[in-house]
């Protein structure tokens, strides 16, 4: 765990009030010529500190042009993989290592391979919440943000083998009439999301569009007015003029899109097998204010890729960024 590690290390845990965290964070983050990425899934108050919030295909971007000397990703640990990737000389922080991500679990590297020699002759896809030793095995990486334009990019008879997520490649599947092989794979949070609960939403607020995220369930995306990345949903639900949304994806988004559309109602879709009135990603929660203030004060925990890994891994990163670029995305 992040805190015996911190122990382990000599560090001490500072405590640092409340009021003074923001100023404390700044100042460190200037002196260190660092910058804050967040993923629209942070708690608010780090969200409010980022240089940048943003889904995972603009985090990446970000983190390939950054000039920073210090990136800290409040995200999860693909994320900071992602950037460390990228920026291989540089020292890339996320707050609390523990972050990590149920559906990038889902898809162990062993696993994947074994499926690829079972299947040769296709070209693979990795979404981009997948380690970096999953990454290592892929010959083009997509985020929720460009899934379907890379995929149309690709001549129609190609071959491909899609995962780990089996809901984005389902969506994939129906809307480019392909037969990809889907990697069985999911993310705990959005495949709880209710069918029923959102019937009986759609029928309190009917002129509420239903906005998700495509790793909820196929039944649940037929029901969607919209389904697109976060940053996708977030542009709709800010030009599309309604007064309520309904929105199927992580709840650390309505954060942002309260801030962007304070007249308006988002109602969070609740997950089957809970009373909870929100849908939360308990890995995207452990990050707090307190441990980006230590993290960035003793530089750790800083992610770290084998080079035999790394240098495989960045590969379909970088195919997807020139595609992303090429599209326009
Ligand atoms: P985005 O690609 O929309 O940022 O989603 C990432 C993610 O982890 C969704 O659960
Ligand atoms: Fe992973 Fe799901 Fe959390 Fe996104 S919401 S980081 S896919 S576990």
């Amino acid at each position: 765990m992040v805190k015996d590690n911190w122990k382990a290390k000599g560090y001490v845990d500072e405590a640092v009030d409340a009021a003074d965290l923001k100023q404390a964070i700044n100042e460190l983050k200037r002196s260190k010529n660092a910058v804050i990425l967040a993923h629209y899934y942070q708690q608010g108050d780090i969200q409010d500190i980022a240089d940048y919030v943003g889904d995972s295909l603009a985090l990446a971007q970000w983190a390939a042009r950054t000039d920073a000397d210090v990136i800290v990703m409040c995200g999860v640990h693909f994320m900071g993989e992602t950037a460390k990737l990228l920026c291989p000389g540089k020292r890339v922080i996320v707050p609390d290592l523990n972050a990590g991500c149920s559906l990038a679990d889902s898809c162990q590297a062993a696993d994947l391979q074994a499926f690829i020699n079972d299947h040769p002759g296709h070209t693979v896809i990795s979404y981009v919440n997948t380690s970096a030793a999953v990454k290592a095995l892929t010959d083009i990486v997509v985020t929720s943000g460009n899934a379907l334009q890379i995929v149309n990019s690709l001549p129609q008879d190609e071959k491909i083998i899609f995962g780990p997520d089996r809901n984005l490649g389902s969506y994939v599947n129906q809307a480019t009439g392909r037969q990809m092989l889907l990697w069985d794979g999911a993310c705990h949070v959005h495949d709880r999301f209710s069918v029923p609960r959102l019937l009986e939403l759609k029928k309190a607020h009917p002129h509420a569009p239903v906005l998700a995220h495509p790793e909820c369930r196929g039944a649940l995306l037929k029901l969607a007015d919209v389904v697109g990345s976060t940053a996708a949903l977030l542009k709709y639900a800010a030009s599309h003029g309604a007064t309520e949304y309904i929105v199927a994806t992580e709840a650390g988004i309505l954060h942002e899109m309260r801030r962007r559309c304070p007249q308006c109602e988002f109602i969070a879709l609740p997950p089957e097998d809970s009373a909870s009135p929100c849908n939360e990603c308990e890995y995207m929660k452990l990050n707090t204010m307190e441990k980006l203030y230590n993290s960035l004060l003793h530089e750790w925990p800083l992610i770290e890729v084998a080079p035999d890994i790394a240098a495989r891994a960045v590969k379909p990163i970088e195919r997807m960024l020139e595609m992303s670029a090429r599209l326009g995305l």
